[in-house]
């Protein structure tokens, strides 16, 4: 199995992630982080433990994160997406338990030094938690299993620029830091995310499987399924999130290759990953100096929103 901690910015996507992550038999939930990104930290927070008890997980600990952007300032989430309460403005539940009294930062910090070479940082919002890790425990590095993160896009385009994917853009220093720290790291960017359409009929197998939560993630679902009709021309949702676990648990879907990373921080293509293929001979030195990740380039996406729906319906 596959113990992991799952940094997240709920986020209608992020919510079906977070139930895979909760039920999903081969992965052990450690924890959830929360990071400011499709809705402020105090809203990301109390989703995080709304999903949880919902599905029956209230025993999860939920450690809040990152407020805003370590250097530019914050970009206020935008409500047409995900809606004002992340979770496309219907009515939700009360929270009845209580966050992790521990910084995100320290929570990964703490966990993965509990279980050293074990833990999988899996990452699906902006990456200021994973940046303030690093700052308190430089040699993370060396013990973290692996990191998966859902953000950027090196042949597809942006999402909110014409060239940076969300997650970059809100927090891009933050990305570059950690897209060149060094450690063991996969991309699932927009090149894959943009292949995987979830249809309402997928969304109506995860609702008949997924009791109180399958409300809120079928709630959610339609409202988010409206953004895209609107914006994307597309009657479905992408299920961004889902697929860093999908890359996790169903590698095989997947064509990836070995590269450089970097994200411009500064000016009009902020938030911008680059991707420098392993072995092309750059006359720029410097990008063959960055450390090599793994990035995802070609997707079976029918395959992944199978495994999404089969996992929860
Ligand atoms: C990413 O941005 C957020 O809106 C989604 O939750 C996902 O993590 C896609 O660009
Ligand atoms: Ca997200």
């Amino acid at each position: 199995s596959h113990p992991i901690i799952f940094d997240t910015d709920p986020g209608v996507d992020d919510a079906q992630a977070i139930a895979i992550a909760l039920r999903h038999p081969e992965i052990e939930l450690l924890g959830l982080t929360t990071t400011y990104g499709n809705v402020d930290i105090e809203t990301a927070t109390h989703n995080g433990l709304l999903l949880c008890e919902l599905a029956g997980r209230g025993d999860v600990p939920v450690a809040q994160g990152a407020a805003g952007p370590m250097v530019k300032p914050r970009h206020p989430a935008p409500a047409h997406i995900h809606g004002a309460n992340g979770l496309g403005n219907i009515e939700l539940p009360e929270v009845k338990g209580k966050k992790d009294p521990r910084s995100a930062a320290q929570f990964i910090v703490d966990t993965v030094n509990e279980r050293p070479g074990e833990v999988t940082l899996v990452a699906v919002g902006p990456v200021g938690n994973l940046a303030a890790a690093l700052q308190l425990d430089p040699a993370l590095t060396e013990k973290v299993k692996r990191v998966v993160i859902m953000g950027g896009s090196v042949r597809e385009g942006g999402n909110v620029t014409p060239v940076a994917e969300a997650n970059m853009f809100n927090d891009p220093h933050a990305a570059q830091r950690v897209l060149t720290a060094g450690w063991p790291l996969t991309l699932v960017g927009l090149d894959v995310t943009h292949r995987c359409v979830l249809t309402p009929a997928h969304m109506q197998r995860i609702e008949a499987g997924q009791g109180e939560l399958g409300k809120v993630l079928a709630g959610s679902y339609a409202f988010y399924r409206d953004f895209y009709r609107e914006f994307l021309g597309i009657d479905g949702c992408c299920p961004h999130d889902s697929c860093a676990l999908a890359w996790l648990l169903r590698p095989e879907l997947f064509t990836t290759a070995p590269g450089h990373l970097a994200v411009i921080t500064e000016g009009l293509a902020e938030g911008q990953t680059l991707f420098a293929p392993e072995g092309r001979d750059f006359i720029q030195e410097r990008w063959s100096q960055t450390p090599l990740a793994e990035v995802c380039l070609e997707v079976d996406g029918e395959a992944v929103v199978e495994w999404i729906t089969a996992t929860l319906g």
